[in-house]
């Protein structure tokens, strides 16, 4: 485990043993006292690893009030800590219900169902084997019961998506894709009732309205007088949404129960039957093709509700969406409304469109973002690829709690923390992700590759011809490198699809240009601009080469001494990436010795001075490397500004300016001397900052600011 986020860890620890009550966690201490239904799933996946016991204790709390109907409830309440929030048990009045259970105190309605995810990552990270085992025996009918009711109760169609009929079951309470919904109701006949939840001392303004929660306590009522009967609250209810968060939830979690049902050799065919119906039916029936993303389908008015809120690009969580749609919602998400790659004075995602006149950056689900909403998305994205989003997400994620305090949720733009503080799942899905993702060791390599002992593997040596090569050689190279940019890598998500550019005529051609490097003498490269476009190319796509040649699978690591092995011959000599890297491009700089001896002719190819921007656009095939890009003498320095600006405002740098750190990428470790050492290193991300305050915190702390590295992904970018 990576030491630099071991504070926080601890802070985020000490906050879900605080909120601890005996058999759940509260979500915060004073807001909400009792337990929640998905809250209770986010932050199990927190404690699987830190206290894998209370995790199953946690969720197995919630599954002991499930319904007969199988129906897990919103919220359990407990009765020691009645008397703070509205509606307790006295108003659901669930008793009136066949299906309600005996001996605990439930709301009478239910939550998104993440819980089978909760339940399979317990069983993951457990120490024992054993006890994970049982465990997952034990809660498995809880869990198939649970989808069962859904289905059997909230899609009475069949159609595999199913309704809520309340904006308390989609978690995201007043989110403005419910206001047409709502103010649509007439609200008559309203039972005396008092809120509570402004009496904790929160900002009414950071709050859903009086008006929502009459329309909230109505349909409470409205089930309580229907004796909480699916099938008459189906006929009557004025408010029944087919939602694609709620649907995109159950999905993802209809995957996770049949890889349950797979570890316990269950039989699957209903769960299948389940998950293929509503991935079809969310590509089909919520998907709104005018704006590019999916939206709510209104029952009551059978049409599909606006859509500018984070809900409607949740179906990538869910691996719902198709190719093509993924890339619409992409677009959407990756833009200003929601906070774009590199925009700078934002973070990611808000919960709501902020270019939209009802955006509210500081009212609850109408803006703010959210550390759970995040979550998934991250892994939504990643899902689709989208990695370098993904990986941005995943920064704010961290760095909001790290910077604000582990609030409720937080201001889009300068990342106030609002709502409750101290509350649980940030906490937990602050920890599921250190430990998961930046906080593994580097990975070891899974398999290395034999054979080859050691020695220098040519790529370039079986294609010669005895042609002279002249310049044009270095611009078609440069052309069929692009072809091979524009077929085969997604430049957005900064990955390379290898597989298909193995069988490819682009990749063949390629070699054929490679073998021509032989008769090459780059000595007629004229120029700096062309040097250096030159050797950063060649750099990129010998690395892919190599890659592709000596089929590697998952990191250049499975190669031991890839960099220095793999070689061009290029007229009578031979250049590996490390020769090309260190000799060339940073001009012999002396590490523990230089790359090009005294008499070793390759340095009179050397690029003086050095630029160090070269670091952001060496590709070397891993996931922490820079997005491929193809440089051109004529634009290079523009390009390498480009290179270097999206770098210093990734995930790959993270200032914390209340904590007086930086976490910065390894690369900043390896190459201090090039930026001219530490002082060098801040100057150089004070100056490519789009962050204001940022750069005035590096400008004024800089001789004190303690620096600490990020963990680097060796992973191939595939
Ligand atoms: C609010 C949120 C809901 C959450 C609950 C407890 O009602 O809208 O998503 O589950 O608080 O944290």
């Amino acid at each position: 485990m990576r030491r630099v986020f071991d504070a926080y860890l601890a802070r985020a620890a000490g906050i879900l043993e605080h909120n601890w009550a005996g058999a759940y966690t509260r979500p915060a201490p004073q807001l909400y006292p009792h337990q929640w239904n998905w809250d209770s799933g986010f932050i199990a996946m927190g404690l699987a690893h830190i206290a894998p016991e209370r995790a199953m204790r946690e969720l197995e709390s919630l599954f002991a009030a499930q319904w007969h109907n199988g129906m897990l409830p919103q919220i359990v309440f407990n009765p020691d800590s009645l008397g703070h929030y509205f509606p307790e048990p006295d108003f659901w009045q669930t008793e009136r219900s066949p299906h309600a259970p005996a001996g605990v105190l439930t709301s009478g309605i239910t939550m998104p169902p993440i819980q089978a995810l909760a339940a399979l990552k317990i069983y993951r990270h457990a120490r024992r084997r054993s006890a994970a085992v049982e465990f997952l025996r034990r809660v498995y009918p809880r869990l198939l019961a649970a989808h069962a009711c859904l289905y059997r109760e909230r899609d009475p169609r069949g159609e595999g998506l199913v309704y809520i009929r309340h904006p308390w079951e989609s978690g995201l309470d007043n989110s403005p894709v419910w206001d047409i919904p709502l103010r649509r109701i007439r609200v008559a006949n309203l039972p005396p009732y008092r809120r509570r939840d402004l009496e904790s001392g929160v900002d009414p303004a950071m709050r859903p309205g009086d008006d929502d929660y009459d329309r909230y306590v109505y349909l409470v009522d409205l089930f309580r007088r229907l004796d909480y009967d699916e099938a008459a609250i189906g006929r009557e209810c004025p408010f029944l949404i087919q939602d694609p968060l709620f649907n995109a939830i159950l999905l993802r979690a209809d995957e996770a129960l049949l890889e349950i049902a797979g570890l316990l050799g269950e039989p699957d065919l209903e769960i299948r039957d389940w998950r293929d119906r509503t991935r079809s039916a969310i590509r089909s029936k919520l998907w709104s093709k005018e704006q590019g993303r999916f939206a709510a389908y209104d029952l009551a008015s059978g049409e599909l509700l606006r859509s500018d809120s984070a809900a409607g690009f949740m179906p990538l969580f869910g691996g719902a969406a198709t190719a093509e749609q993924a890339t619409r919602i992409y677009e959407r998400l990756n833009s200003y409304s929601f906070c774009a790659l590199n925009q700078g004075n934002c973070f990611t995602i808000p919960n709501y469109d902020t270019r939209t006149d009802d955006f509210d950056r500081r009212n609850y689900w109408r803006g703010p973002v959210w550390i759970n909403i995040n979550w998934m998305l991250a892994q939504g994205l990643r899902r689709y690829g989208y990695t370098l989003k993904a990986d941005s997400l995943q920064k704010d994620l961290l760095q909001l709690p790290i910077r604000f305090g582990f609030h409720e949720y937080f201001d889009s733009f300068d990342g106030t923390g609002y709502g409750s503080d101290d509350f649980s799942w940030t906490a937990a899905l602050f920890i599921d992700l250190v430990k998961d993702f930046y906080g593994r060791e580097r990975p070891a390599p899974g398999r290395v590759i034999k054979g080859w002992l050691g020695g220098e593997v040519v790529l370039n040596a079986g294609h010669h011809d005895e042609q002279p090569a002249d310049e044009r050689l270095a611009s078609e190279l440069l052309q069929i490198m692009r072809t091979i940019r524009e077929g085969y890598y997604n430049c957005d998500r900064g990955l390379v699809d290898y597989d298909a550019l193995y069988d490819s005529p682009e990749y063949r051609h390629y070699r054929e240009l490679t073998g021509r490097l032989q008769n090459f003498d780059p000595d007629r490269l004229a120029g700096r601009r062309r040097k250096l476009a030159f050797w950063i190319n060649l750099y990129n796509s010998i690395v892919i080469d190599g890659i592709i040649e000596l089929r590697l699978r998952h990191s250049v690591r499975e190669f031991p001494g890839f960099f220095r092995r793999i070689k061009y011959r290029i007229g009578h000599e031979l250049f590996s990436p490390d020769d090309m890297e260190h000799g060339i491009l940073r001009a012999n700089v002396r590490r523990i010795r230089r790359r090009f001896g005294p008499r070793d002719r390759r340095s009179r190819h050397l690029v003086i001075p050095p630029d160090p921007r070269i670091h952001f656009a060496l590709v070397c095939g891993s996931r922490s490397c820079a997005p491929i890009e193809f440089y051109d003498p004529e634009h290079i320095h523009d390009q390498l500004e480009t290179a270097a600006g999206s770098f210093i405002n990734s995930s790959e740098v993270l200032i914390l300016p209340e904590e007086g750190r930086i976490l910065m990428s390894e690369i900043f470790r390896w190459y201090r001397v090039d930026f001219g050492g530490r002082d060098g290193v801040l100057d150089f991300i004070h100056d490519y900052h789009r962050d204001a305050a940022a750069r005035e915190f590096i400008a004024a702390e800089r001789a004190t600011l303690e620096i600490e590295y990020l963990y680097y992904d060796w992973n191939l970018n595939r």
